[in-house]
């Protein structure tokens, strides 16, 4: 999967560089390309942003650099995603979903927002991480893209995905691993016993335990 990311701050996606994300682009089942739409502005002095029309608090982000920059990277078979808190929740399953494709283009708002014609233009998905407000998108994108990522085949070891909170519709059941016995505390007996039906059965009820009592919301679904 190819995944393009405009910016302003492209510094800020440093963390893509780490873990799990770093260990994907080497082995080249993702691609990550950033752009700065800074380099887009046919203004003089690379202004990006402006007053409102109307009046109010804050600036907005000016149309033609997201335009241009956006016009560079897009092609025929790209999603275009825009983080924002007016966009869908994003859960799991649109991380599954947007797994399958070959190329997502995520463009950071930054600033109160963006001049809204960009989405007469686009045609845009917009998606929220949670009901409260960041100052841009590109904390939202690394969290998306984070998340999209571990979804793609051969990202993560083998049955990584099956046993995760979500894949079921529920939590994941609590882990433990050496020593077996950590300041009086012991790791519950059947995890130890070998006993591979045992701990199989223990572990869907404490899934539904965990999920029960965290997030009563996930049975009802
Ligand atoms: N931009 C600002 N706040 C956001 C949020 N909660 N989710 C996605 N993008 C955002």
């Amino acid at each position: 999967m190819k995944i393009d990311i405009l910016t302003l701050f492209p510094k800020a996606f440093s963390y893509l560089d780490c873990s799990i994300l770093k260990r994907a682009q080497e082995k080249k089942l993702v691609e990550v390309n950033l752009t700065n739409i800074r380099d887009f502005s046919k203004d003089k002095h690379k202004k990006c942003d402006d007053y409102p029309f109307g009046g109010g608090a804050g600036m907005l982000m000016m149309i033609q650099p997201l335009y241009d920059a956006i016009k560079s990277v897009k092609k025929r078979n790209s999603t275009l995603i825009f983080p924002s808190p007016k966009g869908k929740v994003f859960d799991h399953h649109d991380a599954q979903e947007l797994a399958k494709k070959k190329h997502l283009i995520f463009i950071c708002g930054h600033y109160e927002g963006v001049d809204e014609r960009l989405f007469e233009l686009f045609d845009i998905k917009q998606f929220s991480i949670g009901d409260y407000v960041l100052t841009g998108g590109e904390l939202p994108s690394m969290v998306m893209i984070d998340s999209i990522s571990r979804q793609i085949e051969g990202v993560l070891a083998k049955d990584s995905l099956s046993e995760e909170s979500f894949a079921s519709g529920g939590l994941e059941y609590p882990q433990y691993t050496r020593p077996a016995v950590f300041k009086k505390k012991a790791v519950p007996q059947v995890l130890l016993s070998g006993n591979h039906q045992e701990i199989a059965s223990w572990r869907k009820q404490q899934a539904y335990n965990e999920t029960a009592e965290k997030r009563p919301d996930l049975l009802k679904k």
